[in-house]
């Protein structure tokens, strides 16, 4: 295992002074105590420093003179006015791109109230006194601070539980795997998952790893680091899954009927927050890009027409970036939005490293949103359902959040999930922006490899965006890269059976001509070589194009004549899809959805809860019912094997309120 290493940076324009600083420094850092390896170095020029930082992913805090700087080191006798910088622009530009260094400044003790005085509103972590000339102690300190980041508390509570060896007489059942351990029959499982699974498998039994529900001892520790990683207000660590994370939401800012502005293409479990709030949606129809059969975001245009149109909406909530990889422009939406007093929840669930690296930036809490939810698991190093719930809410009501919380969270959370929520914000801190550079390195390598095979074409974001969305500022997150498949001689199933069979590979998603695949801190060179090389063989084989057919297009989103959760509520009847003929049943229209329908892939509603549907609904289900492709048709009812839609019966539709 290699040992952290960990590099604190100097800036100083007086290469004397310089010198002795750092000499001072690492002579402290070699005679004391030094588990995080730090070494300290030296630059001269604002414009060294910010290239030393960029360059430099094992620095973990910067010492900056209280000066001016030169920006590049000019030749002395050059005669061209040096350009120069103040300290303050030059921590503005440091915090900027990387928030999470720690940053220091050495000041003249009698410059002190004015220095202070302009830092204050800075992320600024400290002060030392040039004069004191004591390297020892600011070494200490900067020791501390950087250990106090690499803290987990959780985890190393956790760890300290374990290695206790208590007698357990409380859940879970399996008891340290006591009850595994040694049977003929599933010791086997036992070793398979190793035996820390199950001596990290504890319960709310033991106080001293505290409570997910009333959190006040480590996790509440995690969690408050967590939000200061991430800059939040205030993270809650959620064990279930993104989909949970924005139920708890939904349940907090929406009382049943209160309207929420959403975008149709988001994930299933909005959907489900729609019902479980009672809230009155107004769904914002995405951008489809018909080429490749990709939804993207819903228009500028659209959204600032909405907010505009529903004054009266509680919360608008999108999905950034999307699963494709496509980010907003936030800010003018959530200026937008908050000039009608509207809450923007931002699913990220895709994009929880983005804090890491300026490349992302701005996160959704940095262009101002109220709620981020992460799917820490999908794209950090937390097991799956780890995710994060950020609040930057001024009006957050903390105890309706709570409530709402608890009644999503089970009484008994896996604490490895936890543990791992911990572990990934601290990596995430302390080297994520090293990984990620790499990441983005490897993402131009394959982008690249890709291309060359002259019959794979990654897409770009000309190529994403359908036309409605092309000068809304969107950007791509190209660690997702999708693509063009629709020249390599394979149909798309066919071609993700060949890269799993023949070359072990394992894609994230497809449409019906393209492959989408998703680099993260975890991808390496190796896998990037593996997959170029896949591909470049596929495309040597030389196969004629094949016929690709496109998924039929979802159609739009027809009237809301129910409440969802009104609609879902009631107990309806089960209408089939096909009559006796196996032609489309016409039953079916006209009628209203008590169920929401949601074909997957692409994971987007035909039909949700108290929607009206029409002809050309019935007929695309029944189409899609009879295509050959395996398309799972969520919320279609198989009676024996009969496909049913459950609709609202004519006298439980008398007995609601119409909203449409
Ligand atoms: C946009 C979006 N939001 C939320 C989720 C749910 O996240 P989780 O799997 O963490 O429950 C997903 C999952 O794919 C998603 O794509």
């Amino acid at each position: 295992m290699s040992k952290p290493l960990s590099r604190i940076l100097v800036i100083e324009d007086e290469p004397l002074p310089l010198r002795e600083i750092v000499k001072g420094l690492n002579a402290a850092a070699r005679s004391l105590d030094n588990p995080l390896g730090i070494t300290f170095s030296g630059v001269a020029t604002a414009r060294e420093a910010l290239a030393a930082i960029e360059a430099g992913g094992d620095i973990q805090a910067v010492l900056v003179d209280d000066k001016l700087y030169s920006l590049a080191e000019g030749k002395k006798n050059s005669g061209r006015k040096r350009l120069q910088m103040s300290a303050l622009e030059l921590v503005r530009r440091i915090t900027r791109f990387r928030p999470e260094l720690d940053v220091y400044i050495l000041i003249a003790q009698e410059k002190e109230d004015d220095v202070v005085d302009a830092l204050f509103t800075e992320a600024v972590d400290g002060y030392f006194y040039r004069e004191e000339r004591d390297y020892r102690g600011i070494y200490r300190i900067l020791n501390a601070q950087i250990q106090e980041k690499a803290r987990t508390p959780f985890t190393d509570q956790l760890k300290t539980y374990v290695w206790m060896a208590k007698d357990q007489w409380h859940t879970p059942g399996h008891s340290s795997g006591e009850s595994l351990r040694g049977s003929p029959w599933v010791n086997d499982f036992y070793e398979f998952m190793g035996d820390h699974v199950f001596d990290a498998d504890l319960s709310v039994s033991v106080p001293m790893l505290d409570s997910l529900m009333e959190p006040r001892g480590v996790i509440a520790q995690a969690q408050q680091m967590a939000a200061k990683a991430f800059g939040a207000r205030r993270t809650f660590f959620a064990t279930n899954g993104t989909s949970t994370a924005n139920k708890v939401i939904f349940q907090t800012l929406l009382a049943p009927g209160e309207k929420l502005l959403l975008d149709r293409n988001c994930h299933k479990s909005v959907h489900h927050g729609v019902v479980l709030s009672g809230a009155h949606p107004v769904y914002l129809d995405s951008a489809l890009n018909r080429k490749y059969g990709l939804y993207g975001p819903v228009p500028k245009k659209t959204l600032l027409r909405e907010i505009q149109k529903h004054p009266d909406a509680q919360a608008l909530i999108l999905t950034s970036c999307t699963y494709d990889g496509l980010r907003y422009d936030l800010a003018p939406i959530v200026e937008a939005a908050h000039a009608r007093g509207i809450k923007v929840i931002v699913d990220e669930a895709w994009y929880g490293f983005a804090r890491f690296h300026p490349e992302f930036r701005p996160t959704a809490l940095e262009a101002g949103a109220d709620y981020a939810t992460q799917s820490t698991h999908k794209v950090l190093s937390a097991f799956s359902q780890a995710s994060m719930i950020h609040v930057n809410d001024p009006d957050f009501r903390e105890h309706l959040f709570r409530e709402n919380f608890n009644m999503h969270t089970s009484t008994s959370p896996q604490y490895s999930l936890i543990a791992s929520l911990d572990i990934a914000r601290k990596q995430a801190t302390m080297e994520g922006y090293k990984l990620l550079s790499r990441t983005i390195a490897l993402a131009k390598e394959l982008r690249q490899q890709i291309n060359s095979t002259g019959v794979f074409r990654v897409l770009e974001l000309a190529d994403l965006l359908p036309d409605e969305v092309r000068r809304d500022g969107i950007r791509l997150d190209i660690t997702k890269v999708t693509v063009d498949v629709s020249g390599c001689g394979y149909t798309v199933d066919d071609l993700q059976k060949e890269l799993f069979d023949r070359y072990n590979i394992q894609i994230e998603k497809s449409t019906f001509n393209t492959i989408t695949l998703l680099l993260t801190i975890g991808t390496t060179r190796s896998k990037v070589s593996r997959l170029y090389d896949a591909l470049m063989r596929i495309s040597r084989e030389k196969r004629a194009p094949r016929r690709l057919v496109r998924a039929p297009e979802i159609p739009a989103l027809t009237r809301l004549r129910y409440l969802p959760r009104d609609a879902y509520y009631c107990g309806g009847e089960l209408l089939p899809v096909f009559d006796d003929k196996e032609r489309v049943n016409r039953k079916l229209a006209h009628r209203v959805c008590a169920d929401g329908i949601v074909p997957y892939p692409p994971g987007i509603p035909v039909l949700v809860p108290g929607q009206l549907i029409t002809p050309k609904i019935s007929e695309y289900l029944a189409n899609l019912l009879r295509s050959q492709k395996r398309t799972e048709l969520h919320g279609i009812v198989h009676e024996g094997y009969q496909p049913c839609v459950r609709v609202l019966k004519p006298k439980e539709e008398r007995g609601l309120k119409r909203i449409g």
